[in-house]
């Protein structure tokens, strides 16, 4: 493994070990939102110190918040309640993390001052209008790049009407945004989607005293809801397991137990679509923290078969395609995944990105408008692939290079610590000749 930018990967003869990945990246964010809400000390462990969940941070440090840094695993907000925030002396940079700047949309549509939301040139190309249309519905005054669409955008607070949206998608930010933003003023907002996206804001909400119902379909909140202080402790992000549960079922000979990761049923979809795929998957020791479900996995080598991927299970494992991509090149057959166009507009078009990257080792991969085509079982090859800037693409090749003939060169690979700042390590830490 070499500079800070690019990374070789050599195959593996087999993985062993017991690891902990990351705290959860999404329970972050709203960790950090959320105790800053609330009147008075939240107490969050385990959170993820990746460079998105510090963007969250920063901005609300910037909005007047005090943060206290007990160690590395324990940090302390003092909240200042939904009418505490200040407005900003400069443009709150998001960095490369949708999540803080859709849902700081929400809520900062609903404060009495003017901001102004950036981010990196990824997040400045990704469509903003889905929460700006909304949020505009509402009332609020929001002026941005490209016809009020794109970042930066200006937001001049306040003003809002409760709404009742349907959200033509089923992204958990945009739900979030509108409810964030309801949750600040008089009335009841509700929000419709067309199929269950994750659901840590409704939980989180819940344990920091908000009144929102969940009900198939959408959620409801009641606003001006006090939120107290409360104690959080994050689970570690089934989205970043993912990379050891795909490593751990196709590397031969391999047996793996990851500890302590959250298995929201809005989020395990991967933990249902690699068991379809033959993959031996357990959960042990099953429990719940601050509302979310949580358990450890034990993986171990098996040999993988091709399915069919769509509908419900899309947004419940909508992080881990590429990695997905990489089991279904390994596995015997072909794997369809279809209705997934939103990988189209995440941190890259993760569609082209993974027909490009994994395609150039050999892997017989096409493209489809709304997902991908992979007929699995060719050998992978050694080579040269770039991430694209796109931390879950970079990890993605790192797994693939597990099982390829040769060594594999993947660059621009510093992107990995906007959600896990020592892949590289524990990938090390596993890996058995
Ligand atoms: C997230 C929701 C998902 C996901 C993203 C994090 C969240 O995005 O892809 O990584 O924390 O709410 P969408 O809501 O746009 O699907």
């Amino acid at each position: 493994m070499d500079n800070i930018d690019q990374k070789t990967i050599s195959p593996a003869r087999r993985l062993r070990g017991e690891i902990t990945v990351p705290g959860d990246k999404s329970i972050s964010h709203r960790a950090i939102m959320f105790a800053s809400l609330a009147q008075g000390q939240s107490r969050i462990r385990g959170l993820l110190r990746g460079e998105d969940c510090l963007s969250t941070l920063k901005a609300f440090q910037q909005l007047g918040i005090e943060v206290e840094e007990k160690s590395a695993a324990e940090l302390i907000i003092h909240g200042r309640g939904l009418d505490g925030l200040q407005e900003p002396a400069d443009v709150v940079d998001c960095g490369n993390s949708g999540t803080t700047m859709r849902l700081m949309s929400g809520i900062l549509a609903a404060q009495p001052f003017f901001s102004v939301l950036t981010g990196d040139q990824y997040l400045r190309k990704r469509p903003m209008g889905r929460v700006i249309n909304p949020l505009v519905g509402m009332g609020a005054k929001i002026f941005g790049r490209d016809k009020h669409t794109r970042a930066p955008f200006a937001i001049v607070g306040g003003g809002l009407q409760p709404t009742e949206y349907r959200s033509p998608i089923a992204s958990a930010q945009v739900k979030s945004a509108v409810l964030l933003a309801g949750m600040q003023i008089d009335g009841e907002t509700t929000v419709y989607e067309p199929h269950l996206s994750r659901d840590h804001s409704e939980r989180m909400l819940r344990c920091f005293g908000a009144e929102i119902e969940s009900f198939p379909g959408g959620a409801k909140v009641k606003g001006r809801v006090m939120l107290r202080g409360q104690e959080i402790n994050v689970p570690g992000d089934i989205s970043s397991a993912a990379f050891f549960l795909v490593a751990g079922l196709i590397v031969p000979d391999s047996e793996l137990l990851i500890k302590n990761v959250g298995v929201n049923p809005t989020r395990s979809g991967i933990i249902d679509i690699l068991q379809q795929m033959g993959g031996s998957i357990e959960l042990t020791n099953p429990r719940e923290l601050s509302g979310e479900p949580v358990a450890d996995l034990l993986v171990r080598s098996s040999n993988l078969h091709g399915i069919e991927i769509g509908g419900e299970l899309i947004p419940r494992a909508i992080d881990e395609f590429p990695v997905v991509s990489v089991a279904a090149a390994v596995a015997a057959g072909v794997t369809t995944i279809r209705d997934a166009k939103e990988l189209r507009v995440k941190e890259t078009d993760r569609i082209a990105a993974m027909c490009e990257t994994l395609g150039s080792l050999g892997a017989a991969i096409e493209p489809r408008d709304d997902g991908m085509v992979i007929t699995g079982g060719r050998a992978l090859s050694g080579g040269r692939v770039n991430s694209f800037g796109d931390h879950r693409i970079a990890m993605s090749m790192a797994i693939a290079a597990l099982v390829a003939e040769g060594t594999v060169d993947i660059t621009d690979t510093s992107c990995t610590e906007t959600s896990f700042p020592n892949f590289w390590g524990l990938l090390q830490q596993i890996v058995e000749g």
